[in-house]
């Protein structure tokens, strides 16, 4: 695993944008696994940057997200802030921005009628894609990744997934309360991919920052691997993984 420190946020975004990039130049239709929440926020717009800028053509890449809330579902109609849902984050923060075609955005649909069937089939989806060339993840406050809540099995596949008490705690704090969304409304399941799923991408890029993260980033790359720290998967990583923190999250490594 090779750990990357940066000065700054900025400059944490900017190395992980500039891996994304140089992916999509050597591979134009490679498959990106994307992730929400606020850690990728400043990569995604430097990848909009260099879209505009400097012509980056997302216009043959694939894309699978990561998780989706369950029983959520994009709606357009309502303002950003009152649609919690990871398509709206992703349509708002990257999507509209580029050219990726609609039809090879991925991202798990939280309005299935089937969620087990359909988990079955988003992880069909990804292997018709031939896989996926790079994962960018964050790491959630209880040390998960994507949605693999403390006790998720390492074997995990996409499924549903009950969120933990900390990451309904992390979610109200930092979106729920601001859009006047009570805790009573808040969704606490998901769909996620599992930490197998995860560990099949050919490469994975881990993003964290700020100091808030220094502790679980410890735990996940330097303590032991366990499912109670699901990212401490990282660990037993075969690909390619690339760690980039910012200096205040890498404070207790
Ligand atoms: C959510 C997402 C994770 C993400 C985590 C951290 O739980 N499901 O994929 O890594 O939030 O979010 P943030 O980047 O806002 O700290």
């Amino acid at each position: 695993m090779n750990i990357i420190v940066r000065e700054n946020y900025y400059e944490m975004s900017k190395h992980a944008a500039g891996m994304i990039a140089e992916l999509i130049r050597s591979k134009p239709d490679c498959v990106i696994g994307f992730a929400t929440g606020g850690t990728p926020i400043g990569t995604y717009k430097e990848l909009i940057r260099m879209h505009k800028e400097e012509g980056l053509d997302f216009s043959e890449v694939k894309t699978f997200n990561l998780d989706e809330y369950l029983g959520v579902g994009i709606d357009l109609s309502k303002p950003y802030n009152l649609d919690q849902s990871y398509a709206r984050f992703m349509h708002e923060e990257l999507f509209k921005h580029i050219n990726v075609r609609k039809e090879n955005i991925h991202i798990p649909d939280g309005l299935t009628k089937d969620p087990e069937e359909y988990c079955k089939l988003y992880e069909d989806e990804i292997k018709k894609a031939g896989g996926i060339d790079l994962q960018i993840l964050g790491i959630g406050g209880d040390g998960h990744w994507a949605f693999n809540e403390p006790g998720s099995s390492f074997t995990s596949r996409t499924r549903v997934e009950a969120l933990a008490q900390q990451t309904l705690d992390d979610n109200y704090e930092a979106f729920y309360k601001k859009a006047g969304i009570s805790r009573e409304q808040m969704p606490r399941y998901a769909i996620t991919m599992g930490i197998a799923t995860i560990l099949e991408a050919r490469t994975i890029i881990m993003l964290a920052n700020g100091s808030k993260k220094a502790d679980i980033v410890a735990k996940a790359l330097k303590g032991p691997v366990t499912t109670d720290v699901t990212a401490s998967a990282i660990q037993l990583y075969k690909g390619k993984a690339t760690v980039i923190l910012d200096k205040e999250a890498a404070a207790k490594l």
